[in-house]
């Protein structure tokens, strides 16, 4: 359905899409997760054609978006991860307005706006002022704005983002229903076990380039090859350092005041070797365990741990 390859967008100097190479399957809901500056609202619009790459190509449905932009415009959907300002314009004229730019006739506007604010659960506010919904409302009401021409590609700019816990969560029960819809969505956030639960892909963006991409499951098991172990001591996290320190199948120690944890790319054996080693120098090991897999630990390690959320 969509495919990018060896997608590059500079901005000056400053390279933001660094050879991008990405792949939507048709029908997936597809979520686009990396840090703030990773990328993604740069490399989703120039998927929805709004931005011209420097390098690489965009293609939906096998046509190029820089070249057939004309003709993709009908199937492609964009959210954008911030809205203007519409004074003096009331709900269901802002719809009405953007079913006109796409040349839907009049007679059909009124089905299908009521049909989306039905979706978006606005239908009793399509006489309100836009500039009085609350940014979550408006939110919604975007999100039904992209839907207007019935695309057949969604592309979501953080949807969900400034929005507190409440209104989150009625952002997510629409994107829910919107997988009734059969439409293939792309769906950025740089929250990743947010995006794991709706989604069927996950694709990781870190400076510029996707660094893992699979279901969720995939992704896990791609990065827990490392496994975590946590040791709690009564006393002396040093001396249980020091030991550590001397394996080599141990790697990433880290210190706290009543526990270490390290990685380890051992087998169960050499684990029990480990343990029994801090045991026999005498260090006072109450709890030895391996951490269950985190989605938000695995996205820190694979984006270096430079999301400022
Ligand atoms: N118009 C621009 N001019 C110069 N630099 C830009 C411009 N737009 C984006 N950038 C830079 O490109 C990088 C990628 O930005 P982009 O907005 O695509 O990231 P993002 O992943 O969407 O981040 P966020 O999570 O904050 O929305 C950032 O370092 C940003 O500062
Ligand atoms: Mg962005």
């Amino acid at each position: 359905m969509l495919k990018i390859e060896g997608l590059v967008k500079r901005y000056g100097k400053f390279t933001a899409v660094d050879h991008l190479d990405m792949e939507v399957n048709k029908g997936s809901i597809y979520g686009f997760v990396g840090p703030n500056g990773a990328g993604k609202t740069t490399t989703m619009k120039i998927m929805a054609g709004l931005l011209s790459a420097d390098e690489g190509s965009v293609y939906i449905d096998g046509m190029n978006v820089s070249e057939d932009i004309d003709a993709l415009k009908d199937k492609i959907g964009y959210m954008p991860d911030f809205f203007g300002v519409y004074n003096d314009l009331r709900v269901d004229e802002y719809m009405d307005f953007y079913a006109g730019t796409y040349y839907i006739p009049y007679e059909q506007r009124k089905d299908i706006i009521d049909n989306l604010l039905e979706l978006v659960d606005l239908k009793d506010k399509r006489n309100f002022y836009v500039d009085s919904l609350s940014r979550g409302m408006k939110q919604r009401l975007c999100l039904a704005r992209s839907l207007i021409h019935d695309p057949e590609i969604l592309i979501l700019d953080e949807p969900a983002s400034g929005l507190d816990p409440r209104a989150r969560v009625e952002m997510k029960e629409v994107l829910k229903q919107l997988r009734t819809l059969d439409k293939t969505i792309i769906i950025s956030s740089h929250i990743l076990p947010e995006l794991a639960e709706m989604c069927t892909e996950i694709g990781i963006i870190n400076r510029g380039r996707l660094i893992d991409s699979g279901s969720v499951n995939e992704i896990m098991r791609h990065i827990s090859k490392e496994r975590i172990i946590d040791v709690k001591v009564l006393e002396g996290t040093e001396n249980a350092v020091k030991i550590l320190e001397q394996l080599p199948e141990v790697t990433d120690i880290r210190e706290n005041t009543f526990d270490v944890s390290f990685g380890c790319n051992g087998t169960d054996e050499m684990l029990s070797q480990v343990l029994s080693k801090l045991v026999s120098a005498g260090v006072p090991v109450i709890s030895f365990t391996e951490r269950e897999g985190n989605l938000e630990d695995i996205f820190m390690k694979l984006t270096g741990g430079e999301e400022d959320a």
